[in-house]
């Protein structure tokens, strides 16, 4: 009854999401967390919470490898989920043993019809430990080539490494079609030197939890932002500036419950909180941003040149 209350009410708003990051690899969605098995399986129940909401499109993120061919397995089941393709900049030691056929491998994915990006790629100087700038820098810039054979967008990843993101960028730009910076954390100036690129913004909870923060997402014009979870992560808190602006909650549970979201787990129906906040932040419709932002996605995603 709950579901078929939001359908209706979404309906009624005749709003369309589509979440440009999600990580349904995770095993939190099959009830696994950290090797446990919590609950039941409920990755049917979470596709089906989103769509009630009016979710659109998924673009499941492929972090590497293994990961991009998971993520296409999946979406292979149901019409409404895409994927990426790519390394993510924590992973790039894994180019390191054999990088033209771990580079191959990447490449020969990106012809399935269900790939509508490469990435997630990018740099990450806050995550080190995990592999180092040198490695990064090597490898991000080199998937590009997959972005200029394939003529795909990218989705794209930087986190306090702005200045040598762009320069790589800038050397690139040209040859590709495009992209999205996701889960954007920078600044206002950083913001503008992105727009200035021609590339989109990717907004989600993590972009949102302080005033400097919004203050950021306000500065970008709408025609240049997407919205994203990061599910199972970057929920929006009550302790995030701007909770104020959330309209929609779902019922959530401590443990899991038929029905209700888990509190530990972010999931794909809130894209709407994001989009509540967003809105209320610049002082737009909710309406009015949802059609904009879901237009600018499907320009970039799903309408091929
Ligand atoms: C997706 O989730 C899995 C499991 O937590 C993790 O290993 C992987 O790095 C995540 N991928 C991305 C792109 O965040
Ligand atoms: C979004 O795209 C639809 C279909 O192309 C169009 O009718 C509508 O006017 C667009 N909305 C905005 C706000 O650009
Ligand atoms: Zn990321």
């Amino acid at each position: 009854i709950y579901q078929w209350f939001m359908r209706s009410l979404f309906n009624l708003l005749k709003m369309k999401f589509i979440d440009i990051g999600v990580n349904l690899t995770d095993p939190v969605f099959c009830g696994l967390y950290r090797g446990k098995q919590k609950h039941i399986d409920d990755f049917e129940d979470v596709l089906q919470r989103a769509f009630a909401v009016g979710m659109d499109k998924m673009i499941v993120t492929g972090g590497s490898l293994s990961e991009s061919k998971e993520s296409i397995k999946i979406c292979k089941e149901n019409e409404k989920l895409f994927s990426t393709v790519g390394c993510h900049p924590t992973r790039c030691d894994e180019f390191k043993t054999d990088p033209d056929t771990y580079f191959n491998d990447l490449q020969s994915l990106l012809a399935c019809e269900k790939v509508v990006a490469v990435g997630e790629c990018g740099l990450d100087y806050d995550r080190l430990n995990f592999c180092s700038k040198e490695v990064q820098l090597k490898y991000f810039e080199r998937q590009f080539e997959l972005a200029k054979v394939s003529q795909l967008p990218m989705f794209l990843h930087c986190r306090n490494s702005h200045q040598d993101f762009m320069d790589i960028m800038k050397r690139h730009r040209s040859k590709i079609v495009g992209g999205v910076v996701h889960s954007f954390t920078g600044t206002v100036e950083e913001a503008k030197e992105i727009i200035a690129q021609n590339l989109y913004v990717g907004i989600n909870g993590c972009s949102l939890k302080t005033k400097e923060n919004l203050e950021a997402m306000k500065s970008i014009p709408s025609d240049r932002l997407m919205i994203e979870t990061d599910a199972p992560w970057c929920d929006i808190r009550r302790t995030h500036a701007g909770f104020e602006h959330v309209s929609t909650n779902f019922p959530t549970k401590k443990n899991w419950e038929k029905g209700s979201c888990v509190k530990s787990r972010n999931e794909p129906c809130h894209i709407v909180q994001v989009v509540e906040v967003m809105a209320g932040v610049r002082g737009e419709k909710v309406e009015d941003l949802a059609e904009i932002v879901y237009n600018n996605t499907n320009k970039l995603f799903f309408e091929s040149t």
